[in-house]
């Protein structure tokens, strides 16, 4: 029998990301968060008292629970695709948190499973769906900047381990500044520019050992395990080429740097870390007005605002309606191939064809509202 009112929502990860999570959820009437898991089931009764969810328990305790019809994988990377694939075994919808896998293999067997079950998978991020990535890819697909050519993104900073407690798997294979934050950048490409063909990337680590800067274990000291600076080109099948830069070995912080360069003009992008921002567009001055500052049309943003959250809510009513889930797993393995890619191609320092694709995502609807109950 078709379930109807808020879909049941387990959360398997109840560490730092799983309090914006809460906030946030608890302002969709379409969700009723049931139940928090953790290995730790001390952490997740602790974030339940704190958000007032009624039950806590071990990963089982989630699985098993007959109201919950959507698990809400706050994980570390590398338990990402298990965590995804047991919560599929069991019968349940999945919103993973980025990347979707931190190998190949296990992220496309998770959508075989996924598929074969009958059961939807959504990959964060869902920072596109907010109004300022979808007024951007209007504004682009009016001919606002004309055909899209190419675009840059930089994301640099001195790195997690000044705020995080337990920043280790942040350094960790599948982690980095690549696996961590590029996610948000190359979705944002991906959104842009549709299926990534083939990238080339150089990489480079500052240090080997870094030391927590925050939390109860601050000084502790680490192995920095992945490259913490990434240099990577991308070429597009449709047409466009990128070159991004993610670092975690810059005293300059320079974030949400995404500029996309079309015939008729130069947009900026909102950081695709947040929901919105503010989109512009100059366009190529007259020779005499070469050198001095550009000028700059604000488009104005459009659509409802909502944060972290937004994804698992468009999956849960796409569980209940029969759609495919805007930020899809078929999204997040694309962008986890390109990922993987772009680790290849500074290993091999050669350039590496990424060979899946997916179709171009939707935009969302106009009238999308995530604060009133549809279900
Ligand atoms: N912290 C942020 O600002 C942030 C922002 C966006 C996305 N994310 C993503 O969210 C995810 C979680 O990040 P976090 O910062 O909350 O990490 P965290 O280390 O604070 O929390 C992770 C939690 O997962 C639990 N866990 C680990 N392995 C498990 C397993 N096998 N079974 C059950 N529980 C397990 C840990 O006990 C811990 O409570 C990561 O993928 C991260 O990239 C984090």
């Amino acid at each position: 029998m078709t379930r109807t009112g808020p879909v049941g929502v387990g959360f398997i990860g109840t560490g730092m990301i799983s309090n914006t999570y809460l906030e946030n959820l608890a302002r969709f009437p379409d969700i009723e968060v049931i139940i928090l898991g953790d290995l730790n089931v001390d952490a997740a009764k602790a974030r339940a008292l704190q958000h007032g969810v009624g039950q806590w328990g071990t990963v089982d305790d989630v699985l098993a629970h007959p109201d919950v019809e959507v698990v809400v994988n706050l994980t570390i990377p590398a338990v990402h695709a298990e965590i995804a694939s047991k919560a599929i075994a069991a019968g349940k919808h999945v919103w993973t948190e980025k990347p979707i896998s931190v190998d190949r293999q296990s992220g496309r067997d998770l959508l075989v499973q996924a598929d074969q079950a009958g059961l939807l998978v959504g990959v964060a991020p869902d920072t596109v769906l907010g109004p300022g990535m979808q007024t951007a890819r209007r504004a682009i697909a009016r001919g606002d900047i004309g055909e899209p050519l190419s675009a840059q993104t930089v994301i640099q900073y001195v790195g997690p381990d000044i705020f995080h407690p337990n920043p280790e798997f942040l350094f960790s294979p599948g982690a980095g500044p690549l696996f961590d934050i590029g996610p948000y950048y190359l979705t944002a490409l991906v959104q842009l520019f549709g299926s990534v063909a083939s990238v080339a990337a150089v990489g480079s680590q500052s240090r080997p050992k870094r030391t927590i800067r925050a939390g109860d274990r601050a000084g502790t000291v680490f192995d920095v395990q992945v490259p913490t600076h990434v240099s990577a080109i991308a070429r597009f099948v449709d047409g466009g080429v990128s070159q991004s830069v993610f670092s975690f070995d810059s005293p300059l912080t320079r974030m949400g740097y995404v500029e996309v360069t079309g015939t008729e003009g130069t947009m900026i992008i909102p950081d695709p870390n947040f929901f919105t921002g503010e989109v512009k567009i100059t366009r190529a001055p007259a020779f005499e007005a070469m050198g001095e500052k550009p000028v700059w049309e604000t488009v104005p943003i459009t659509g409802a605002y909502a944060e972290r959250g937004l994804g698992v809510l468009d999956l849960a009513r796409a569980s209940r309606t029969g759609a495919t889930p805007l930020a899809s797993g078929e999204l997040g393995f694309h962008v986890l191939d390109t990922l993987v890619a772009i680790d290849e191609a500074l290993t091999q320092e050669q350039v590496v064809p990424v060979r899946s694709r997916i179709d171009r995502v939707p935009l969302v609807a106009d009238d999308y509202d995530p604060f009133i109950a549809t279900l």
